[in-house]
């Protein structure tokens, strides 16, 4: 089948998208399936999701994978995601630096068991060259954690209050060094940020598609993309139209 072309100009693509990819649980339900069946579909998919991006020219991937409030699940759950993670890091990569791509990790390292960690920090190591494009991903991230964090570097600083500016807190959020994101997509249907990016989401345009994570494919991310290209940013200012 001939795949869909993107048809929008290059200076309406984001640079930055960011995804909550929700509905794994969901979309396994429907299909009488347990709830592990939907989160190994949702690795595949983002694999696809990887490759559109990279096809479209987004710079900048941010996906969020586990929150710091999912330890809240069953254990059997949490077991089966800290597999499909392991697995995730040591199978995908080839492809993943074979494509250009670059990892980073955002998130409270501390939780993470060390072998996750250890896939986590090679990745990231092997990949730091590459610029096709940066993939952060978020595990164990919650964004009030992060804050918290910023704010406790910040002070073990010394730095004078005076001196604490917007910049500084950018600086000394696990997402240093990288711009905001353009666009938000949470899939699924639910609207809400769910501790996502709350500082650096401040002016992003967000999309809330129906299909359930797994789902979110190709000719989905096309629709948000083309949404997005119709949004009028303003920033506060009057529009520039
Ligand atoms: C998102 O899918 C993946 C994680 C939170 C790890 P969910 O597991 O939240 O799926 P639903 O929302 O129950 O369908
Ligand atoms: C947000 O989804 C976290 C991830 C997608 C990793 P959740 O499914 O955990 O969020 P809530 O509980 O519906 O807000
Ligand atoms: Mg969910």
């Amino acid at each position: 089948m001939a795949q869909t072309k993107l048809n929008i100009e290059p200076s309406r693509i984001p640079r930055h998208v960011a995804i909550i990819m929700d509905g794994n649980g969901r979309w396994a339900k429907k299909r009488g399936l347990p709830r592990l069946a939907g989160h190994r579909q949702g690795v595949e998919n983002l694999r696809q999701i990887i490759k559109a991006c990279v096809e479209f020219g987004i710079q900048y991937l941010t996906v969020y994978a586990f929150s710091t409030e999912n330890w809240g699940r069953p254990e059997d759950e949490l077991r089966g995601l800290k597999q499909i993670f392991n697995d995730a890091f040591s199978n995908e990569l080839e492809e993943l630096i074979k494509n250009g791509v670059r990892i980073l990790h955002i998130g409270q390292r501390d939780e993470i068991s060390p072998d996750l960690l250890q896939k986590i920090d090679r990745a990231v190591e092997i990949s730091k060259t590459n610029d096709k494009l940066i993939l952060t991903v978020a595990l164990n991230y919650g964004s009030r954690n992060e804050i918290m964090h910023a704010v406790r570097k910040i002070v073990a600083s010394g730095i004078p209050p005076e001196e604490v500016t917007e910049q500084v807190i950018s600086d000394s959020l696990f997402t240093a060094g990288t711009p905001d994101p353009d666009l938000v997509i949470r899939t699924s249907g639910e609207q809400r940020l769910s501790n996502f990016l709350l500082w650096q989401s401040a002016y992003s345009e967000w999309v809330f598609p129906e299909a359930y994570w797994p789902d979110y494919n190709r000719e989905e991310l096309i629709k948000s993309l083309e949404e997005y290209a119709k949004r009028d940013r303003r920033f506060g200012k009057l529009s520039s139209k």
